[in-house]
């Protein structure tokens, strides 16, 4: 047994995520801690929403509340949907908590004390029809690099470049749309990232068996142009950490806050003090602390592409320099992009499925395992209706939910509510057995190199495995000349719906619960032993037929979602 700990990329509290956001960090991270959770290793699996920085101001103001009420109200929402999609966060944090403004402070002071933090006197962006200086995401324009015009002033959408406000062409203000801006003296304090770039080079450099997506943005940003360059971590905004030196105040940045990016992932750490303080666990230096523990802790975290420079570079900054015994990531997962039926899924222009409205139209199993089995993972992936409603109704629906029915009905029809008894399995049986045994193994592979269209495709294979078995032992000719042989591969298939349950519980978790409360199997063990799993249900263990586990999408439904979806949401 291990101890493994998993973060998921923590969301924006601005809004509701889409399912492209869902997919590229909080599902795979979900799907991986069910898994090892299922397999008997301790496992610690956080999140939060990131509630600091511009995109909270600004959805507050357009919702006309107060920040902090506006984030509270969100988390809550946040939560609620997390929940509807069976995400098994031990704990789901606020990056504005007490516990977070307390280490992103202590982080500071100490990077300071490593000779980490330069004061620099620049000069900024402001607006004078807004009269304030703008932060970077308050400025947008065309991005230098590839051309795209509503690059932000901080990050390219299109190119994933980070900006600064001034590389970009053209710039106005969000706020106003004013392109009356100009440069002001101010102070900020700068991370020297490039003071640390040999030791993030070769620490990226001997990660083994790392995503090549991972280790070539990392490198990207590590080789290309100016390299590693120091980073702006404060800003002029009333809402974040207040800039200080731990407890004391911070000569010269008096009403500036740090910069999100830099108190974001501080949060994963204070996410297990908050977990603590929340009374589900009693200890969060066990986790964190190498000296306290934590170098038997295997890390992982889960992000969009889009986030891999923050987490490979500048948050590794922060834990190496600060030159305190934090535990570094062990595994960078990232993902590419997933689609929204031929174009982009947006948050800004409300285009795509939203998690709301994916829980209001199918419950989180049908979207779990459509997401899981095409998560973007070598590449861009994409959302369509059609491949929605084939994934549904063709494994879900025709293979899986189909097999635990047939055999049910048809034992309680020819038999009884309970497992029949019958002769001994034959050569058809030890094959069947022999095929899921090496599906599983396959699986449990897959699973733990965090390949997951992979471990998708090899849970789909057990579930074909199953199928074919009844096709071609066909219990229901045998019944007529042989009910014991019958008898004996209702039995065998029973025992196989059970299986299924257990395997396929990381990517649907409800609907395995469901199948194992209709087999009376509640809190059946991961099978490490595959033929003695499959003899678990003797004969005479009642059960009962399983309500309808998977139902189909027709096509009319298809096209009236289609439709509902592709416009403007409210
Ligand atoms: O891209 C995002 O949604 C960011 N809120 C992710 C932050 S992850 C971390 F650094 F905490
Ligand atoms: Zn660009």
């Amino acid at each position: 047994m291990a101890r493994h700990l998993i973060t998921s990329a923590i969301p924006y509290i601005n809004g509701i995520k889409h399912l492209g956001n869902l997919v590229g960090s909080q599902l795979p991270a979900d799907l991986y801690a069910r898994y090892l959770r299922a397999r008997g290793h301790e496992v610690l699996y956080l999140c939060a929403t990131d509630e600091h920085g511009t995109p909270a101001e600004l959805a507050a103001t357009k919702a006309g509340k107060p920040v902090a009420e506006y984030c509270a109200e969100m988390w809550e929402v946040q939560a609620k949907l997390a929940e509807g999609f069976r995400l098994s966060f031990d704990h789901f944090g606020r990056s504005s908590s007490e516990q977070n403004r307390k280490l992103t402070q202590h982080f500071a002071k100490v990077l300071d004390e490593q000779g980490l933090i330069r004061e620099v006197s620049e000069t900024q962006m402001y607006s004078k029809a807004d009269g304030r200086f703008l932060p970077d995401r308050y400025i947008e324009g065309t991005c230098p690099n590839c051309g795209f015009e509503s690059a932000r002033g901080d990050q390219c959408d299109n190119c994933t470049k980070q900006l600064d406000p001034v590389d970009l062409i053209n710039p106005h203000s969000t706020i106003s749309g004013s392109t009356d801006l100009e440069m002001r003296e101010t102070k900020h304090l700068y991370l020297r990232q490039s003071a640390m770039k040999e030791q993030i080079e070769e620490w990226i450099d001997t990660r083994v068996g790392w995503p090549v997506l991972t280790t070539s943005i990392a490198k990207k940003w590590l080789n290309d142009g100016d390299g590693l360059q120091d980073r702006g971590i404060t800003r002029d905004l009333d809402w974040g950490v207040p800039v200080q030196k731990g407890d004391e105040p911070w000569p010269g940045m008096e009403g500036k806050v740090f910069y999100v990016w830099f108190d974001a992932p501080i949060e994963y750490i204070a996410c297990s003090q908050e977990w603590v303080e929340a009374g589900k666990g009693d200890d969060w230096a066990r986790w964190w602390r190498t000296d306290k523990g934590a170098d038997d802790v295997r890390y992982t975290q889960f992000m969009g592409k889009d986030n891999v420079p923050f987490h490979t570079l500048s948050f590794p900054v922060t834990i190496l320099g600060s030159g305190e015994p934090w535990k570094l990531v062990d595994y960078i997962k990232s993902f590419n992009y997933l689609n929204y039926d031929g174009g982009q899924f947006s948050t800004s222009r409300g285009r795509g499925v939203f998690m709301d409205q994916a829980l209001d139209i199918l419950p989180s199993d049908y979207w779990r395992w459509w997401l899981l089995s095409h998560v973007p993972e070598t590449s861009d992936s994409e959302f369509t209706w059609e491949s929605f409603q084939s994934g549904v109704n063709k494994d879900l629906a025709d293979v899986l939910g189909n097999f635990a029915s047939r055999v049910t009905k048809f034992c309680r029809s020819k038999f009884s509510e309970a497992v029949p008894d019958g002769g001994a399995p034959g050569e058809a049986e030890a094959k069947l057995v022999a095929d899921i045994t090496a599906k599983v193994r396959e699986y449990e592979t897959h699973m733990e190199a965090v390949e997951i269209r992979k471990a998708a495709a090899a849970l789909r294979g057990a579930w074909v495995l199953g199928n074919e078995y009844l096709q071609e032992v066909a219990p229901w000719t045998t019944f007529k000349t042989d009910p014991e042989q019958a008898a004996m591969q209702i039995r065998l298939a029973l025992n196989l719906i059970r299986l299924y349950a257990v395997i396929s519980a990381p990517f649907i978790p409800d609907a395995s619960a469901e199948l194992l409360t209709a087999m009376h199997a509640e809190g059946a063990d991961w099978p490490d032993d595959v033929a003695a799993a499959l003899t678990a249900l003797p004969a005479g263990h009642a059960f009962d037929v399983p309500e309808v586990t998977f139902r189909k999408i027709t096509d009319a439904e298809r096209e009236e979602w289609q439709e509902r979806f592709a416009g403007k949401r409210d």
